[in-house]
């Protein structure tokens, strides 16, 4: 074994070297590789043993109204994510994680959510079009042993959207331990691309979490030197498979990034630098294919990728360290110098052919800036935005039902990102300068270079609902539930609402 993965299992040593080849780096001015020599890299270093897992699809009926009705458990469980040792988990409907639902558009879904644990929670439908109060944010609590039933139609287009809790103050432990699962949209071209479309076979989920273990193996969340962040793991989780693979019989495959995790950030990209298709982002397909050899994602957003593999090869699917604009030290505390392999695709001796990739996929209307009735100012930090912390009583912003607003963020010093509940936004501009292509599409969370301003534009729901507020927040977890968060209503046109 060599020195690094031992390093990875002795967290305590592992930060008492990095604390010390920092300060001798700040002491001595020693060389900058010196640091960097010390970040997390797993890269060559995973034998890719187990084959991944693939979170099922949740079973539904259609109840006696034509709803589609699934049912949710969040209960304790645990996991051997390496033989022999258990893990103490959190699971829905199972042990860690929970199964992909799945619905499309047109449709109106119920879906009980059961709280088998010991201390409330909620389950929030991230990237969802619906009615603030079925979004499942810190204002629905889910008493344990409760359900909580909440019921919209599905109205927006295809897209990788997910599920996880959002008890205010506690999200990220709760996400940690395994609370999170999909949520896939079809809708009436979903299937007209040529994409592919066979779940858990060429279309596959691959949710994106890191975790460290302790010394029995136990889920560990504490935090490292300097870092302002949030927690960091050593070891990275693919549906809660450890060193996972993937047996591919097509020539082109989709994989449904999502990053799961508390506060880390990828840059996603092949071993052998292979370019692929990135084909959606979080709200849906982007206009056209765009041809790129890395996808960036922030905590809480996805991408969806087409890949293409020849027969009798293997690709490992690798984070590259990630550039989050940051200064140096915030940069290599932020986990901008880590490196991981994730996930090692193995392609069969002969493979199915796949249709080719149409050049454009879907028209995404551009949201006019000068429909825009109100610009909003917010600038986010480790735990306050606009310098105040999320207050449940406390309404943030007051917006008209329907209207188009102009929202510039700013997340300060060190890496953010913000999401917006209920609705899916476009990017106008960052720092002045037009979005590049992956970030042209319909966004529900956008990651904040330090101290850059990010300009979005949003067109809200146009149901009113002045008692009930939706979130908007940093998805970094740790900061999210510090108080980077606020509170924003919808009400109805002329109620002289008070922004
Ligand atoms: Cu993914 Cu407010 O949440
Ligand atoms: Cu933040």
């Amino acid at each position: 074994m060599t020195k690094k993965m031992a390093c990875n299992h002795r967290n305590l040593r592992c930060r008492t070297t990095q604390f010390l080849v920092l300060c001798t780096a700040v002491f001595t001015g020693v060389s900058a590789a010196g640091c960097f020599a010390v970040g997390q890299n797993t890269v060559n270093q995973i034998e890719f043993v187990n084959e991944l897992a693939i979170p099922p699809l949740a079973v539904s009926r259609l109840d006696h109204s034509g709803r589609r009705v699934f049912a949710l458990q969040a209960r304790e469980g645990h996991k051997e994510f390496r033989p022999g040792v258990r893990t103490r988990t959190w699971g829905i409907n199972g042990g860690h994680l929970g199964p992909t639902l799945r619905a499309a558009r047109g449709e109106t879904v119920i879906v009980n959510v059961l709280n088998q644990l010991d201390e409330a929670t909620t389950m929030h439908w991230h990237g969802m079009h619906l009615p603030a109060r079925m979004d499942g944010g810190p204002h629905q609590p889910i008493a344990s042993g409760r359900t909580w039933s909440p019921t919209w139609t599905v109205d927006q287009p295809a897209a990788t959207l997910w599920y996880h809790p959002h008890p205010h103050g506690s999200t990220a432990r709760h996400v940690y331990r395994g609370l999170a699962g999909m949520f896939i949209i079809d809708d009436e071209s979903s299937g007209s691309f040529g994409l592919p479309a066979e779940y858990g076979v060429n279309d596959i989920p691959v949710i994106v979490q890191d975790v460290a273990f302790d010394g029995d193996g136990q889920l560990d969340r504490r935090r490292r030197w300097f870092n302002q962040v949030g927690f960091l793991g050593d070891t990275i989780l693919v549906n809660g498979t450890i060193a996972p693979y993937i047996e591919v019989v097509d020539d082109r495959i989709r994989l449904r990034l999502l990053n799961a995790s508390t506060a880390r950030v990828y840059d996603f990209g092949f071993s052998d630098d292979r370019p692929f298709l990135l084909v959606a982002t979080d709200g849906g397909l982007l206009p056209a294919p765009y041809e790129t050899t890395r996808t960036m994602l922030s905590p809480g957003e996805r991408a969806e990728i087409v890949v293409t593999l020849d027969p009798s090869t293997r690709a490992v699917l690798r984070s590259y360290p990630p550039s989050l604009g940051s200064d140096f030290a915030n940069n290599r505390f932020s986990g901008g110098s880590d490196s991981f392999d994730i996930v090692e695709l193995r392609a069969a001796t002969e493979l199915r052919a796949s249709p080719e990739v149409p050049t454009h996929l879907v028209e995404v209307p551009s949201v006019n800036s000068s429909e825009a009735v109100q610009i909003r100012r917010f600038d986010v930090t480790t735990r306050a935005i606009n310098g105040q912390d999320m207050d449940m009583g406390r309404i943030d912003a007051v917006v008209d039902a329907g209207t188009v607003e102009i929202w510039e963020v700013t997340g300060i010093s060190v890496p953010h990102n913000f999401h917006v509940h209920g609705v899916q936004f476009q990017v106008l501009d960052i720092d002045g300068s037009p979005p590049p292509p992956p970030l042209q599409g319909w966004k529900d969370t956008v990651y904040l270079m330090p101290d850059v301003t990010t300009r979005i534009i949003i067109t809200f729901p146009d149901e009113a609902d002045p008692k009930r507020p939706y979130m908007y927040h940093c998805h970094l977890l740790r900061h999210e539930d510090r108080g980077a968060m606020g509170q924003f209503v919808i009400v109805g046109p002329g109620s002289g609402a008070k922004r």
